[in-house]
């Protein structure tokens, strides 16, 4: 199960990826407008950071087919092919995404809301599907469920395109879908600290030092003379 920051403060993913194993950064342009800042200065940052080879996804604005597919070609040209280019999995989106496939592009296709919006784009060619599982549970829906019969659908179908699991508000979310078997989560920096913050573990983690410091004294380690 891979591991994305859902973010592009270039300093949040510095600190997420220097603790964390972390394996890639998502946007969107929702996301980049919360940099305010240039959106190729704050991408080729997150590309130096991720390195050339590294899963970085960045997302085509276009309605149209042909300003996507252009869209997409600038993008790689400016971020590298590695970039995995996010297309709406709209009709329009999804006659880009069966020609860009076509050719190499690695597409995700995003804001899925149902297993069969999935299917059909991932027919056309898509690498991964981005399913919403918030935004769908804020529908009255379960986003849980929807990854479920996703996954199901392209296991029973033979398809081989990744599931990307996004847009979480609560680790019981990320708890569930990872229960299931996923190939990637995005997840907002808070959401990834949150999977470790618990005050057990820190008044564990206390009680072990301070009983090792009445033994050996203050500030004491294993690393002793
Ligand atoms: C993926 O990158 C999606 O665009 C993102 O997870 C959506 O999240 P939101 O529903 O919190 O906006």
């Amino acid at each position: 199960m891979r591991l994305i920051i859902d973010n592009a403060n270039v300093s949040d993913i510095k600190r997420l990826y220097d603790v964390y194993p972390i394996d890639g950064v998502t946007t969107n342009p929702s996301i980049l407008a919360k940099t305010g800042r240039k959106p190729y200065d704050v991408l080729k940052a997150i590309r130096e950071l991720v390195g050339p080879d590294g899963e970085l996804h960045a997302q085509a604005i276009s309605r149209k087919a042909e300003d996507i597919i252009r869209e997409a070609e600038f993008i790689r040209e400016k971020l590298g092919s590695a970039t995995y280019i996010k297309i709406p999995a709209i009709p329009e989106g999804i006659k880009a995404i069966k020609e860009l496939s076509k050719v190499g592009c690695r597409i995700t296709a995003t804001a899925v809301y149902t297993p069969l919006q999935a299917l059909v784009a991932a027919k056309a060619g898509a690498d991964y599907v981005a399913p919403y599982v918030n935004r769908i549970d804020n529908l009255g829906g379960s986003g849980v469920e929807t990854v479920g019969e996703i996954k199901e659908i392209f296991e029973n179908n033979g398809i081989k395109t990744m599931i990307l699991a996004a847009s979480f508000k609560n680790a019981n979310q990320v708890k569930e879908i990872c229960r299931m078997g996923i190939d990637a989560v995005t997840l907002q920096p808070e959401l990834i600290d949150s999977l470790l913050k618990n005050d057990s573990v820190e008044a564990a983690v206390d009680r072990f030092i301070s009983d090792f410091e009445v033994l050996c004294g203050s500030g004491a380690t294993m690393i002793q003379n």
